[in-house]
């Protein structure tokens, strides 16, 4: 159903409320913004959070459901500057559209902020992986799932029909990995996107496998789209909480994702100074 013009209107409106209110509640910040998934929250240390404000106050955003989400809006203060960290992220199992979970993106890209880094986790398909390895997106698989630019009507020359190829920036991946210490197992490649919330049988895993994906997850690339339309840089890294292939390790649930994704971010302290001090560069100029 196409919306009316009034809704394009509302749509504006909303992401132009959220990023004033994003602007006053947050004071100053560098022009990245970090999305922390399941598990990442363990790279918050609270003492260096100067602001915060919840999801729930914010005009337009939804309210995360999941475990492990908290949905803040921080001002994260790290040794190389501020910067914008969004602590817990919105998934389209939890009942929203593929642009309600990326609406976000859209009041930061209007706040002025150039660049988007997502951290996530992800279950592994590529048989060398194994639990708390890191994976940077090359690419992705996006076939199954509601695209969020489908749901946007826009009143302005901008065009839908984004060119995807090559989103996911050398530099930018090069910058993330660089961030990381020295020795971290740490590959690139391609990342499967699905609804969820059900992990996937040992067919649908065996499938995307033969489709040219390294991992699987159900978060992260709805944002990542927007992100591009928005003409932002956009970076994604995720820790592989558990394999499907060869074989499963029995046990995966939720709390364990959380768990081991935790764990490995635990060991990366100090990651958002030194990604902001990599990715910094990168967006000098644009
Ligand atoms: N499948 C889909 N999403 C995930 C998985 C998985 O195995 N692990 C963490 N997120």
């Amino acid at each position: 159903m196409k919306l009316a013009m009034e809704n394009v209107k509302d749509f504006d409106w909303s992401v132009e409320l959220a990023a004033e209110f994003l602007s006053e509640r947050l004071g100053e910040v560098s022009g990245i913004a970090v999305v922390l998934g399941s598990g990442w929250d363990a790279l918050i240390d609270e003492r260096r959070v100067s602001h915060a404000v919840d999801f729930k106050d914010i005009p337009g955003f939804a309210v995360p459901t999941v475990a492990g989400h908290k949905g803040r809006v921080l001002n994260y203060t790290t040794e190389n500057g501020p910067l914008l960290v969004q602590e817990g992220r919105l998934h389209c199992y939890e009942g929203l559209s593929a642009l309600d979970v990326s609406f976000p993106i859209f009041a930061y890209a209007r706040r002025g902020l150039k660049a988007v880094v997502m951290l996530s986790a992800a279950g592994g398909l590529n048989p060398l992986y194994i639990p708390g390895d890191l994976m940077i997106v090359r690419d992705h698989i996006f076939l199954l799932g509601e695209n969020p630019l489908s749901d946007l009507r826009l009143d302005d020359s901008r065009s839908i029909h984004v060119n995807l190829a090559g989103i996911y920036k050398h530099e930018w991946r090069e910058a993330i990995k660089a961030a990381l210490p020295q020795q971290t197992r740490c590959e690139q490649g391609v990342y499967a996107y699905v609804k969820g919330p059900t992990y996937e049988t040992d067919a649908e895993a065996a499938f995307l496998r033969m489709a040219g994906a390294d991992a699987v997850g159900m978060s992260s690339i709805p944002e990542a789209v927007c992100a591009a339309f928005l003409g932002l840089e956009v970076a994604i890294m995720c820790c592989i909480s558990n394999t499907l292939l060869p074989s499963r390790a029995p046990g995966l649930t939720h709390e364990e994702v959380l768990r081991v994704t935790r764990s490995r971010a635990k060991v990366l302290e100090g990651y958002l100074d030194s990604l902001l001090a990599h990715t910094y560069p990168l967006i000098k100029g644009l």
